[in-house]
C-alpha cells in the first residue's frame, strides 16, 4: 500500500517502549529473551500478550531494592499464577483487591501471609475468608468495614492486623477516573474531615484488629512523583502522634506508553520517598504497591491484520484480530499507544493510520493515530508495545471474543501461562 495518508514520520520503536530483553535478530524481526515474535505469534496465534519473565522479575528486585520488605505487587495490574510465583519468588508480597484476586495468589501457593486484602467495598463474606486464609494484612477502608472485621471476630474470627486506608487530599494529575487521593472520593477515610482521626482511634481502641499501619494510594499513572511525597508528608504526619510502624504509600508510578513520554524509575521513586522520610524524621517503615511499574513495559500484544480500508480523503483503517476486549484503555482513558511491525522494527513508520479491533462499535480503537511502515499488508503481525498492565486483566470476551493466551518468554525458551479461551469456556458458566 501507499504512504498516501503519511504525516509526522516516526523512526524505529524506542527501546524504553519494549521488555528489556528486546532486540533484533539476525533475521531483521524483533525477538524478545531470544524469541522471534513473528514466529511466536504463528506458533501460539494472535491476539497474544508476550512478557519477558526477565524484565518482570528485574522491576520486582528493583521495587525490593528501592522499598525494602514492606513492597507489594499490586496484582490487579496483571495476575495469573505464574506472575503471582515471581513476585513471591523475588520478595514481594501481594495486593490482592477482591477475594478473586486473592484466590489466584494463594492457588500459585503464595503464603497468605505475603497478601495483603483491599478493596473499597468488601463483603462480609470476603473479609471472612480473607480471615480464615489468614491473609497479612487488610487494608480497611470504611466504618462499615470496622463493623464487619468486629461482627467475624465476635463470632470467633481471629483479629486481623490492618491497616487503615487515608485519603490525604492530594490530587494526582492524572485521569479522574484513577485519581483517589482527593477529598472527594469513593476510597478510605477523609484526613481533612477527621474521619480518618476518628476511624484509626476507633480501631485502635477495638480488640478485633491490631492497626499496624496508614495506608494513602492517590492514584495511578502518576507523573509527578512529588505528589507521590507530598501524599506521604500528609499521611506521616497524621500517622506520627499514634506512633503506628508502618506506612504504605501505595502505587501509582506512571510508565511511558509513547515516544517521548518519560517517567522516574521504580529507583527513582524509592530514593525520593527515602529523602522524605530522612527530612521529616519519619519512624515507620515505608510500603508501597507499585503495579504498572512492574508488569506495563513488560510486554508487548501481537495481533494479526486482517483487513486494511483506505477511505480516500479521510483515513486509513488497519482492523485487527483483538481490540477492547483485550486492551480497553483507549476507549475508558483515551490512553495512547504506539505501533510497530515485529517483521521490521527498524523501519520508518510513515503510514498514519487508525488501529481498531473488532468489536462491534466505532469506539473499538486501539491507536487513533497508528505509525506504522508502508509496505504493511494484510496478514501482517502487529504489534503494541506497553500492555503488560491493565490490559489482560481488564479485558473481557464481549461479542463472545476469545480471551487472548499469555506466555512468557526467558532465554529463548517460550512458556504458555494462560491459553486462550475456547468455545467451551465461552459456554462454561452458561447453565442453561
Ligand atoms: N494500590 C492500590 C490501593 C490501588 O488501588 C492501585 C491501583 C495500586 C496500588 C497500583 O497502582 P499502579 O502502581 O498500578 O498505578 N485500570 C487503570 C488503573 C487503575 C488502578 C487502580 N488501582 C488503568 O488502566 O490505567
Amino acid at each position: 500500500m501507499t504512504a498516501s495518508s503519511a504525516a509526522a514520520a516516526l523512526g524505529p520503536v524506542p527501546s524504553n517502549l519494549l521488555p528489556d530483553n528486546a532486540q533484533v535478530g539476525a533475521n531483521g524481526h524483533l525477538h524478545v529473551a531470544g524469541v522471534d515474535l513473528v514466529e511466536l505469534a504463528y506458533d501460539y496465534g494472535t491476539p497474544l500478550f508476550v512478557y519477558d519473565e526477565d524484565h518482570l522479575r528485574a522491576r520486582c528486585r528493583e521495587a525490593v531494592d528501592a522499598f525494602g520488605e514492606g513492597v507489594a505487587y499490586a496484582s490487579k495490574a496483571f495476575l495469573c499464577r505464574a506472575m503471582a510465583r515471581i513476585a513471591h519468588e523475588e520478595g514481594m508480597h501481594i495486593d490482592v483487591a477482591t477475594v478473586g484476586e486473592m484466590h489466584v495468589a494463594l492457588a500459585a501457593d503464595v503464603p497468605a501471609d505475603r497478601l495483603v486484602m483491599h478493596g473499597n467495598n468488601k463483603d462480609t463474606s470476603e473479609l471472612a475468608e480473607a480471615l480464615e486464609a489468614g491473609v497479612g494484612r487488610i487494608v480497611v477502608d470504611s466504618f462499615d468495614e470496622l463493623d464487619k472485621i468486629e461482627a467475624l471476630v465476635s463470632a470467633g474470627a481471629q483479629p486481623p492486623d490492618v491497616l487503615l486506608r487515608v485519603t490525604p487530599g492530594v490530587k494526582a494529575e492524572t485521569h479522574d477516573f484513577i485519581s483517589t487521593g482527593q477529598n472527594d472520593s469513593k476510597f478510605g477515610f477523609g484526613v481533612s474531615s477527621g474521619a480518618a482521626a476518628t476511624g484509626v482511634e476507633r480501631a485502635i481502641a477495638s480488640d478485633a484488629m491490631n492497626v499496624v499501619g496508614i495506608h494513602s494510594h492517590i492514584g495511578s499513572q502518576v507523573f509527578r512523583v512529588e505528589s507521590l511525597a507530598e501524599a506521604l508528608e500528609v499521611i506521616a504526619r497524621f500517622s506520627e502522634p499514634y506512633g503506628l510502624p508502618e506506612l504504605s504509600i501505595g502505587g501509582g508510578l506512571g510508565v511511558a506508553y509513547v515516544e517521548g513520554e518519560a517517567t522516574p524509575s521504580i529507583s527513582k521513586w524509592g530514593a525520593m520517598t527515602r529523602e522524605v522520610a530522612d527530612r521529616l524524621c519519619i519512624g515507620a517503615s515505608i510500603g508501597a504497591e507499585p503495579g504498572r511499574a512492574i508488569a506495563a513495559s513488560a510486554a508487548v500484544t501481537l495481533y494479526k491484520v486482517g483487513t486494511i480500508k483506505e477511505l480516500p480523503g479521510i483515513r486509513t483503517y488497519v482492523a485487527v484480530d483483538g481490540g477492547y476486549g483485550d486492551n480497553p484503555r483507549p476507549v475508558l482513558y483515551g490512553s495512547d499507544y504506539t505501533t510497530f511491525l515485529p517483521r521490521c522494527p527498524g523501519a520508518d513508520r510513515t503510514l498514519v493510520a487508525r488501529v481498531v479491533g473488532k468489536h462491534c462499535e466505532s469506539g473499538d480503537v486501539l491507536v487513533s493515530d497508528a505509525h506504522l511502515p508502508p509496505d504493511l499488508t494484510v496478514g501482517d503481525i502487529l504489534a503494541t508495545p506497553v500492555t503488560g498492565a491493565y490490559g489482560h486483566s481488564m479485558g473481557s470476551n464481549y461479542n463472545k471474543v476469545f480471551r487472548p493466551a499469555v506466555v512468557f518468554v526467558r532465554d529463548g525458551q517460550v512458556r504458555e501461562v494462560v491459553r486462550r479461551e475456547t468455545v467451551a469456556d465461552l459456554l462454561a458458566t452458561d447453565i442453561g
